[in-house]
């Protein structure tokens, strides 16, 4: 399967599927990476692995209509079958969302439907809840709202740290994307 992966931040989940592609575990190539942040560390990881990247400032656009009509271009040359969100800020839109029905994936920090949106293990923890989650989910218009493909569960330990629970809650992220991916492409 030819992937594209968007991030916006650090991309550990991005380095987590590429590993996989490159040692055969997940059935896929990246094509490419997308990102909307000029300094973001998921750059860097792209150029060392070759990976080809389109990094763009939405504010530059005239719309989002504008920047994702340019996005979808670059993934119909690389003949891209599925988006990969993973870490990506921000919202898919319609243009985007007709261009790849049912073939956008998102992985969210938390057992949906609780916590969507931003710092969902910050919402976690204040929330005061036993436990949360990770969750990967097919993207709609909504915000982390689409049919839930994985989930599972983490236990929030009673002297749980934000740095301590973000370090399970990643551990856990790059080992069920990238089963819930293989799962996907063998269908
Ligand atoms: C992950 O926690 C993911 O669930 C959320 O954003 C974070 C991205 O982390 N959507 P990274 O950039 O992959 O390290």
């Amino acid at each position: 399967k030819n992937i594209a992966v968007f991030a916006s931040g650090n991309g550990s989940n991005f380095q987590a599927i590429l590993d996989a592609t490159r040692s055969g575990e997940l059935n896929a190539t990246i094509q490419l990476l997308v990102c909307d942040r000029q300094n973001a560390y998921c750059i860097q990881r792209a150029e060392e692995a070759n990976i080809p990247s389109f990094v763009f400032t939405a504010k530059q656009y005239e719309s989002k209509e504008h920047y994702e009509a340019e996005v979808i271009s670059h993934l119909k040359e690389l003949n891209v079958e599925f988006i990969i969100l993973a870490g990506y800020m921000r919202l898919i839109g319609p243009t985007i969302l007709d261009a790849f029905p049912g073939k956008i994936v998102n992985i969210h920090p938390s057992f949906l439907p609780l916590f969507p949106g931003k710092d969902a293990i910050g919402q976690a923890l204040l929330a005061n809840v036993e436990s949360t989650g990770v969750t990967v989910h097919y993207v709609d218009e909504g915000m982390d709202t689409g049919p839930i493909i994985a989930q599972e569960k983490i236990i929030i330990d009673k002297d749980e740290t934000k740095e301590s629970l973000e370090k399970k809650v990643h551990d856990i992220e790059h080992v069920l994307y990238v089963d819930t991916l293989k799962k996907l492409f063998n269908q």
